[in-house]
C-alpha cells in the first residue's frame, strides 16, 4: 500500500481568470519558472483565451517547463490553489484606476458566482483594479476567510519606488527595503521613516544631502506616477504587475513566509490597504507592524477614509 500522497495532493493548480495583457503575462512567468504543476486560465472572450493558451502551451513546451497550461472553468477554477482575477477593463489613457470600479465590481460579481462553492484552502489574488476596492469586496463574494483574499496592492509600487531609489544610491535594487503603503493609487504615501539601504536609514546611505523634501516628493510623484506615462506609451502596463503577481503566487504556494506589502483587509479602518504582511499558503499569515512618523499616519486615515468613501458610495 502506497504511502505516497494522492495524486491531487501533489498537483498545485493557480488558476488565472482573465486572458488579457495581464492575465497572459502573470501564466507566462508562471510557466517560465514552473511554479505550479499548472495553470488553468478562465475568460468568457473564448477565441482569445484559445488563442492564448496555445501561445502559452508553445512557451512550456519550448522552455521544457514543468507547468502545464489549460483552458479551464470557473468551477475548476474555485478548486485552485490560487485564484488570480485580472479580469477587468484596464485604465485607458488619462483615466484613474478608481474610473474602472464601476465596470470592475460588476465583472467581480460574474466571476464569483460560478466558482462556487470555492474550496476552503483556495487564496485569491486580486490583480484588477481598483485592486483594494475589490479586494474588499472578493472578500465577500468569495465567502473565504479574510486571510485568504489579499490584492497586489503597493508591493509594484513599492518595486517601482526600489528601483528609482537604487538608481540614485547607486546599489541594487534588492537591497533597498522601502515601502509604499495604502492605496495602490492616489492616496499612496511613502514610509519615508523606516526606509533603509543595509539597515542605515535611507538619508545616511543616500548621497549627502539629496534626500531632500523636494527629492522625496520627486521620488514619490515618479513612483505613483509609473502606470500613466506606462499606459500613455504603451496602452497597458503588464510586465512589472505579471512579475509581481507570479512572485506573490511563488510565495502563497511555497509557504514562503515573504514579508511583502499586500492589500488586506484592515479591521481598524474597515477598508482593504497595502500594510506590510507576511505571505504564505494561507495568504495573509499575520501583519507586520510598522511604525509610522505623523505625517505617514495622517497619509493612513486619510487613504483610508477616501478608500470608505468610495466603498460606501459603491455598497448603495
Ligand atoms: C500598474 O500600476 C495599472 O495598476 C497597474 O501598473
Amino acid at each position: 500500500m502506497s504511502n505516497a500522497p494522492p495524486p491531487h495532493r501533489l498537483k498545485t493548480t493557480i488558476a488565472i481568470i482573465g486572458a488579457g495583457d495581464v492575465g497572459s503575462t502573470i501564466a507566462y512567468t508562471l510557466i517560465l519558472s514552473s511554479v505550479c504543476s499548472e495553470v488553468i486560465m478562465v475568460d468568457p472572450k473564448t477565441e482569445v483565451l484559445e488563442g492564448q493558451v496555445r501561445d502559452l502551451g508553445d512557451a512550456t513546451y519550448g522552455g521544457r517547463s514543468g507547468t502545464k497550461v489549460r483552458v479551464g472553468t470557473s468551477k475548476e477554477a474555485g478548486q485552485a490553489d490560487v485564484v488570480v482575477v485580472t479580469a477587468g477593463a484596464k485604465q485607458r489613457d488619462g483615466e484613474s484606476r478608481i474610473d474602472l470600479l464601476g465596470r470592475n465590481l460588476k465583472i467581480l460579481k460574474s466571476i464569483f458566482e460560478p466558482m462556487q462553492p470555492i474550496a476552503r484552502t483556495t487564496v485569491v489574488l486580486m490583480v484588477a483594479n481598483p485592486v483594494d476596492i475589490l479586494s474588499y469586496f472578493a472578500r465577500k463574494l468569495s465567502g473565504l476567510p479574510e486571510n485568504q483574499v489579499l490584492g497586489t496592492g503597493t508591493s509594484l509600487d513599492s518595486a517601482r519606488l526600489r528601483g528609482e531609489l537604487a538608481r540614485r544610491a547607486e546599489v541594487a535594487a534588492s537591497s533597498i527595503d522601502a515601502y509604499v503603503l495604502g492605496e495602490h493609487g492616489e492616496g499612496q504615501f511613502i514610509a519615508w521613516s523606516s526606509a533603509s539601504i543595509g539597515t542605515a536609514p535611507l538619508h545616511h546611505a543616500l548621497p549627502k544631502d539629496s534626500l531632500t523634501d523636494s527629492s522625496k516628493r520627486e521620488i514619490a510623484s515618479h513612483t505613483r506616477g509609473a502606470a500613466g506615462a506606462i499606459i500613455k506609451a504603451k496602452g497597458c502596463t503588464n510586465y512589472g504587475i505579471g512579475s509581481v503577481a507570479a512572485s506573490l503566487c511563488k510565495y502563497i504556494l511555497f509557504d514562503s513566509h515573504t514579508v511583502r506589502p499586500l492589500s488586506f483587509y484592515q479591521p481598524d479602518l474597515d477598508c482593504c490597504l497595502s500594510m506590510p504582511a507576511v505571505i504564505g499558503r494561507k495568504g495573509i499569515v499575520r501583519p507586520i507592524h510598522v511604525e509610522l512618523d505623523e505625517g505617514e499616519k495622517e497619509a493612513l486615515e486619510s487613504c483610508a477614509k477616501d478608500l470608505r468613501g468610495i466603498i460606501e458610495k459603491a455598497e448603495k
